[in-house]
């Protein structure tokens, strides 16, 4: 009697694997055959040669209706999980791809390019040829490229609510109130607003996020400021305030790079920090290019990475901190 030899299935093709999942899913060689626009002799063929790589048949008749058997549905998970692999390795190679040749286009307000490039300089050391198109400007101007549709994503520390945007919190941004480092309020504790609000401000421009959250809190407590000056740049904020000039509210990323010496100071003012995100941000509907949905993930996943130290925990890790307790 012939010893029964156990099956090789180095020998199966990935052809004869396709032809055999469609007639496993569809219980029928006519409509696999339609759907792979091969002959019924063909199909049925490649199944004989699979059947017998495999030394079993791999289905059988009843009636009318053919069943898998025990060894074809075996086969079938096989199958399954060899053309999901491959589905992911096509996807793999798609987006690297589109990474290779991919260009990001951002627009961020002025307060977000002090950590837009940090994100950007970890993202391109994973993707070292993409191209990147930067614009920064005001609040104001980014939500009208939005609008214009001129960039593929946007961050800002404020999502619009008059646009029907997608928007994702991705770390968290917090206004603090600023001083020369010799100012007499520096050191003291838990200074009140009204305090503040004697000395002179140095405002960011209107149309600018900054300028609109801290007027809010102000207004919130009916006080009006000493606005000294109005400047259009953080960076010339903060030259007013080093120079004496008076106070301002700036988000803590525009202080990143002055150290500890520096000639600047974070006073310790009652309702600050305002606690607020930084969110990227598209229009809902955008059909998003493979590079942006890559940044979108990057920032999602890496904000612990990205995040300095004075932000605590990233805005995107608070979010998911939140939908676990509510469950
Ligand atoms: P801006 O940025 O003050 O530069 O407009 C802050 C924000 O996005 O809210």
């Amino acid at each position: 009697m012939k010893a029964p030899t156990l099956p090789n299935m180095r020998h199966a093709t990935l052809r004869q694997m396709k032809v055999f999942e469609a007639i496993a899913r569809h219980l029928s060689f006519t409509r696999a055959a339609e759907e792979l626009y091969l002959t019924q002799p063909t199909v049925s063929m490649q199944i004989k040669q699979l059947a017998d790589t495999v030394g079993m048949p791999l289905f059988e008749q009843i009636g009318k209706r053919i069943h898998l058997t025990e060894a074809g549905q075996e086969l079938y998970a096989a199958s399954r999980e060899i053309f999901d692999c491959l589905e992911r390795f096509e996807m793999n190679i798609a987006n690297r791809k589109g990474l290779k040749t991919g260009r990001l286009r951002l627009a961020v307000t002025t307060s977000a390019k002090y950590l837009t490039p940090r994100a950007l300089g970890a993202f391109c050391k994973l993707y070292p040829d993409v191209d990147i198109a930067l614009k920064v400007t005001n609040q104001e101007r980014v939500l009208e490229r939005m609008i214009e549709n001129m960039d593929d994503l946007y961050i800002l520390g404020q999502p619009p609510e008059h646009l029907d945007v997608v928007a994702q919190p991705f770390m968290q941004n917090p206004l603090v109130v600023i001083a020369a480092r010799d100012h007499p309020l520096a050191g003291r504790k838990r200074i009140s607003l009204q305090r503040i609000a004697e000395e002179p401000f140095i405002m960011r421009e209107p149309g600018s996020g900054t300028r609109t959250t801290a007027l809010r809190l102000f207004d919130k407590h009916h006080i009006t400021l000493k606005e000294r000056m109005e400047l259009g740049s953080n960076e010339a904020v903060k030259q007013a305030v080093a120079a004496g000039l008076g106070i301002a509210v700036l988000s803590r990323h525009t202080l990143i790079l002055e150290g500890e010496h520096g000639p600047l100071t974070v006073l310790d003012v009652q309702g600050f920090p305002i606690v607020r995100n930084w969110y990227a941000v598209y229009p809902a509907g955008k059909q998003l290019s493979v590079v942006t949905q890559a940044f979108l993930d990057f920032l999602r996943d890496e904000a612990v990475r990205i995040t300095p130290d004075f932000c605590g925990i990233p805005a995107a890790h608070v979010r998911h901190a939140k939908k676990k307790s509510a469950r």
